[in-house]
Parts: structure tokens; C-alpha cells; sequence
């Protein structure tokens, strides 16, 4: 967690203008509150896909009011894509304003961890991201190399509430239609996209 701490105060130290991407999952919560503690009005950018659990949308709101949280809810230009079209539904209503929201920021802070696909295996706790566009930010992901059992240690350890969808089963959550639990013995994120996908794009 030391790690962590320093990770953050050493980006923020840099001085380029810094938010946080934020599903409300526990990892993202985790580096909120990290955040949090040396930058508490740090903007927290969240996707407004209009398809998420209306569990995801009380919680991000019960924070939000608790917390006093500076959070900008970034939503897709319509006309929009509909899930049973998933590379286009994501890539409209999350990478699209996505890349709109992170246009004026320069440090960008991330919930992303090694251990949550072989995609993010060689995940870096702090690298230049350059997307398709050829914005080119600064990722710091404070939780690289944490376990799941850290993350929700972290938690409870700071008696910070958990979004109520894990106590149902579910392991990793994204928007409704696209998210299920996993089945036992399963990867944490074998039930997003019915398995047919690991990212957003
Ligand atoms: S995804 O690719 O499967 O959708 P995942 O849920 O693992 O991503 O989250 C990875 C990171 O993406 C999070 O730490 C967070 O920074 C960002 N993220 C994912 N979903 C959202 C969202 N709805 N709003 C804001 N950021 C998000
Ligand atoms: Fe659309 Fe599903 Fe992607 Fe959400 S996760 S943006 S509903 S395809």
C-alpha cells in the first residue's frame, strides 16, 4: 500500500492536470480513496453508458453525497449503439467519451491490475498511453500488482462500503447486458461479455 501511496504522490507531484477514471468497482474505489487523501477534489470521470446496474449508479451516488466527490458523468453523443453490437456499443458509449473526457488532463489514474487478464499482465504502474487519436496521456494504475484479496482488504480495513453486487456473486462489473457472475472455479472476469471479450477496446 506504501507503493501505492508513493506511486501517486510522485505522479501528482508533477504538477499536469490529473483525474481518475472510476467504474465504482472496489479496485477503483481502493485508488479513490488513496487518492483521495492527497488530492480530494481529484475529478472522477465516470462512463455513463446508460446500461449499468442501477446498484452501480445508487452506489456512485451514495459515494459521491458521502464523500463530497467531484464526479463527471461523461455520456455518448446520440444517435447510439445498442449491446447486441458490442465492439461498436463500447466503442461509442465508452471510448468515445472517454476520449472526449480525458482531453484536458494529462495524468490519468486508472483502477487497472496485473492480475485481471493477460491482457493487463504487463501492466505498468505508470506508462505514456497514446490512443488511436493520438491523445497521449500519463497512466498511472497505483494498484498494478495487487491481489483481489488486497483490494478488498484495503476496504475493509478503511470501513469504506462495497457496491452491493458483490455480496450477489458478481467478481467483476461492468454494464448490465454485458456482465454476468462468473461460474465457480471461473476467472474473476469470464462473465463480461458472455467471454467473448476481455476489454472495452
Ligand atoms: S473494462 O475494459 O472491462 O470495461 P474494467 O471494468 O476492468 O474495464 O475497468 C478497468 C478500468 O477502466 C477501471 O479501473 C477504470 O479506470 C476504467 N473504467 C471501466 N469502466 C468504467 C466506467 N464505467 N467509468 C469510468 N471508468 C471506467
Ligand atoms: Fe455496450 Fe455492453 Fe459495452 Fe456497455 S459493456 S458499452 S452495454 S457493449
Amino acid at each position: 500500500m506504501l507503493d501505492a501511496e508513493r506511486l501517486i504522490e510522485t505522479a501528482l507531484a508533477g504538477g499536469g492536470r490529473a483525474c481518475l477514471t472510476c467504474s465504482f468497482q472496489a479496485e477503483d474505489v481502493a485508488v479513490l480513496h488513496l487518492l483521495r487523501k492527497q488530492r480530494p477534489e481529484i475529478p472522477v470521470l465516470f462512463l455513463e453508458t446508460t446500461y449499468h446496474f442501477p446498484e452501480v449508479l445508487e452506489y456512485r451516488d451514495r459515494l459521491t453525497a458521502e464523500w463530497g466527490l467531484n464526479v463527471f458523468n461523461l455520456q455518448a453523443q446520440p444517435p447510439t449503439e445498442y449491446p447486441e453490437h458490442m465492439a461498436a456499443c463500447c466503442h461509442q458509449r465508452k471510448v468515445e467519451p472517454l476520449m472526449e473526457g480525458l482531453a484536458g488532463y494529462e495524468l490519468w489514474f486508472t483502477g487497472l491490475r496485473r492480475v485481471q487478464s493477460p491482457t493487463r499482465a504487463n501492466l505498468q504502474p505508470r506508462e505514456q498511453h497514446r490512443f488511436p487519436t493520438g491523445l497521449t496521456l500519463d497512466k498511472v494504475s497505483p494498484l498494478f500488482d495487487w491481489q483481489d484479496n488486497e483490494v478488498f482488504a484495503y476496504l475493509a480495513a478503511n470501513d469504506i462500503p462495497l457496491l452491493p453486487l458483490y455480496e450477489q456473486g458478481y467478481t467483476s462489473i461492468g454494464c448490465a447486458p454485458c456482465t454476468a457472475k462468473p461460474q465457480p472455479g471461473e476467472h474473476a472476469r469470464s462473465g463480461r461479455w458472455g467471454g467473448n471479450k476481455l476489454e472495452c477496446g
